[in-house]
């Protein structure tokens, strides 16, 4: 019997649900969401499903509070968290959250042992490694979700400057999903073009930091929570990378061991996902000014790892 491929998303909140939405409208197999509060998630899957017929998409969506529903998923993503609440320290969300991924991550390498780990719960690369060290799986299954994101915006963000199609503009952004995260103009393009000669630096510049600001500017605008269409496209464009076997290269958080110089730390680095999870990590040659600016935003991630305290 072929089966058909299961996507697990933890946490049926703004993200969770977008993903969903977009995970069913490319037809990438059953999805279970999954949340700790009643209810929730069993009407929002419900819901989905019924959008199925107009999708034309046979994709079996459902909700429930239960793990036993997500046994056996091919991809987990993992979108559990609390946001940062007023007086709330860096520190205090880094416990909370830690909390809510250690756990969220038993239930489910209990459930799908098999499973390669998305996550997207901020503060994401501490978050991810926090997966990392609850499930034991291999850094090959393990990934974190900010550089799609990432570079997403400063594609739209430079198609607009220079009235070209999205499309045609190509652009990779390393680093922590913070704002020392690194955009690098260097191997920005649109069409071919180096992005140098089609706007001035100072411009370039502006772009660069609006990068940088992109969940804030969002946060300013929604003021009771962060973006969640693009986050939701960002993780199924990776979801979609590994159920089809598609090997793209696309920026992802992943667990180094001594790449470009880091040891033991996430960081966002390009990687060719397929359906083993992370292929391969590509090291690319960095100038000093780049690798000094990847150096400041490793440097703030191993800060965070620094005060993890993982449940024992
Ligand atoms: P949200 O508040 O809308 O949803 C979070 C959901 O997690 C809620 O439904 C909540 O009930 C659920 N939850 C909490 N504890 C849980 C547990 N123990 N088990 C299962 N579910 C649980 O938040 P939103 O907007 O969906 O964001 C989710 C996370 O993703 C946040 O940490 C946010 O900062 C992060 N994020 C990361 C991005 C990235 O680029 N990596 C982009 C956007 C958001
Ligand atoms: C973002 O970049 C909040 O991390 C989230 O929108």
């Amino acid at each position: 019997m072929i089966k058909r491929n299961k996507t697990t998303i933890v946490g049926s909140g703004n993200v969770g649900a977008t993903a969903a939405h977009w995970a069913l409208t490319q037809n990438l197999g059953d999805v279970v969401l999954i949340d700790i509060v009643e209810g929730v998630p069993q009407g929002k899957g419900l819901d989905l499903f019924e959008a199925t017929p107009i999708s034309k998409t046979d994709c079996k969506v459902i909700g429930t509070n239960d793990y036993k529903d997500t046994k056996d998923s091919d991809v987990v993503v993992i979108t559990a968290g609390s946001p940062r609440k007023p007086g709330m320290s860096r520190d205090d969300l880094l416990n909370i959250n830690t909390k809510i991924v250690a756990a969220v991550t038993e239930q489910v390498v209990r459930h799908s042992p098999e499973a390669i780990l998305i996550v997207v719960s901020n503060p994401l690369d501490a978050m991810t490694y926090v997966a990392k060290k609850v499930s034991g799986f291999p850094k090959e299954r393990v990934l974190g979700m900010a550089g799609v994101l990432d570079t997403a915006r400063f594609r739209s963000f430079i198609a607009e400057a220079t009235q070209t199609s999205v499309v045609d503009v190509s652009t990779l952004v390393l680093g922590g999903h913070g704002d020392e995260m690194v955009p690098l103009v260097r191997l920005t393009t649109v069409g071919g073009i180096p992005l140098t000669e089609l706007l001035p630096q100072k411009k370039i510049d502006e772009l660069v930091d609006r990068a940088r600001k992109g969940g804030i500017e969002i946060v300013n605008f929604l003021k009771t929570g962060s973006a969640f269409y693009a986050p939701g496209a960002a993780v199924i464009e990776m979801v979609a990378s590994i159920l089809k076997d598609q090997k793209r290269i696309l920026p992802c958080a992943a667990y180094l061991e001594g790449e470009y110089g880091y040891e033991g730390i996430y960081l966002g680095v390009p990687v060719k996902l397929g359906c083993k999870g992370i292929e391969k990590i590509i090291e690319l040659k960095l100038t000093s000014e780049e690798k000094k600016a990847l150096d400041q935003s490793a440097r703030a991630v191993q800060d965070l790892i620094k005060h993890i305290k993982l449940p024992s």
